[in-house]
């Protein structure tokens, strides 16, 4: 195993592209999810201090035995109000609410009907549930309802995210949730990228009308514009009560940790008495976008192709030193295979901060890089 471990790991450092774990202070972030600035927002602190003095640092033991405390139950109750869903469930991630609603609606009986571009969490669900699924294109709905309409299994979930999170384009929800209604099928909505951010903070399915509608569910992390830890899906009470009781990352984990599950819940109250922040955000996005040249996206996130991963690395690298930290996607973390630089815009970067940013972008862009050769 050593062996190919090394063979493995030489062949990233010759081609650039080792992924790096170290601590990124002083730079100009343009790289975190931490969109409105909560995660360092002493109002989040101070709620998570107080759940720790209340409940402890540990949950203990899953929420179905006796990890439930009462952070938790605020927590799902503040989700609702911010979304204006029924019902939610708090997880330990977002990735574990994906994997957890996946394959509790999974298995013998259910289609998956999954876009092109979504994350790798609800990906890895879908396999794990080992339920027949249909990657349809990009943004495709003409495709979903041929998918539909084929289907030969009783149920079906069609699974989108609001906005995606590597190009950070918008889905058509409306028309997906007018779809799923005709064919009697759920929608699955993630909202990493749009809770917080889309429809004044509430998220996009709130904007389009969609909450608390019979078939279109939601699931969110709390740790991009929440600013804190963990993941939650949303949707009816009928939906939570099969969660509670088939969701083996639900059942199986221990409960996210009181002061995780204390912050968010305060953060989903900011987000909704603070609706400025998420306008901030969308509006700093728009700046960032124009100076760097690249069309507005909707969200908070901006995508600029560069070819390569190498190019991709190389630029990132060139930031870094200019001191801006963006994202560098490349494969597998991009569904079509382009290697990208993804600036995320927050509410809290400044007018300088973001002119700084873009003008070290656009210098590291057209530097002239040479790619790596492979
Ligand atoms: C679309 C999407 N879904 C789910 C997740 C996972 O969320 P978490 O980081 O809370 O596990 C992410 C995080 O990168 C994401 O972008």
């Amino acid at each position: 195993m050593d062996s190919w471990l090394r063979s493995r790991a030489a062949v990233r450092v010759r081609r650039g592209l080792v992924r790096r774990t170290e601590p990124q202070a002083g730079l100009i972030d343009l790289a975190s999810n931490d969109y409105l600035g909560l995660a360092g927002d002493p109002r989040l602190a101070a709620a998570a201090a107080r759940a720790t003095d209340e409940h402890g640092t540990g949950a203990r033991a899953s929420r179905v035995v006796c990890g439930t405390t009462g952070a938790h139950q605020g927590l799902e109750r503040a989700l609702c109000r911010l979304t204006g869903q029924d019902a939610a469930l708090a997880f330990s991630s977002g990735y574990t609410a994906n994997l957890g609603v996946l394959t509790a609606l999974g298995g013998p009986g259910t289609l998956f009907i999954y876009d092109a571009h979504v994350h790798a969490s609800l990906l890895d669900g879908i396999r794990l549930s080992r339920s027949e699924a249909v990657e349809v294109p990009h943004n495709d709905l003409a495709a979903v309802a041929t998918a539909l309409a084929a289907r030969g299994q009783p149920r079906a979930v069609v699974v989108l995210e609001s906005i995606y999170s590597v190009l950070g384009d918008a889905a058509p929800l409306a028309e997906a949730a007018a779809l799923c209604a005709e064919f009697d099928a759920l929608l699955l909505v993630d909202e990493a990228h749009g809770i917080g951010v889309a429809g004044d903070g509430r998220g996009a399915v709130h904007a389009a009308g969609l909450a608390g509608t019979r078939h279109v569910a939601v699931t969110a992390t709390l740790s991009k514009a929440l600013g804190s830890q963990g993941g939650a899906v949303l949707g009816s009470t009928l939906l939570r009560e099969h969660l509670v009781n088939t969701a083996r990352t639900f059942i199986f984990d221990t409960a996210l940790a009181p002061a995780a599950a204390a912050a968010a819940a305060e953060a989903a109250g900011i987000v909704l008495a603070e609706p400025e922040l998420a306008h901030r955000v969308l509006r700093n996005a728009q700046v960032l976008a124009l100076a760097c040249g690249t069309e507005p996206s909707a969200g908070a996130v901006q995508s600029i192709p560069v070819g390569s991963p190498e190019r991709a690395a190389t630029v990132t690298a060139a930031l870094r030193a200019a001191g801006v930290a963006v994202g560098c996607f490349r494969p597998p973390s991009v569904p079509d295979g382009v290697s990208r630089v993804r600036l995320t815009a927050r509410a809290n970067l400044t007018d300088a901060e973001l002119r700084r940013a873009a003008a070290s972008v656009n210098r590291a862009l057209e530097s002239g890089l040479q790619e790596v050769p492979a």
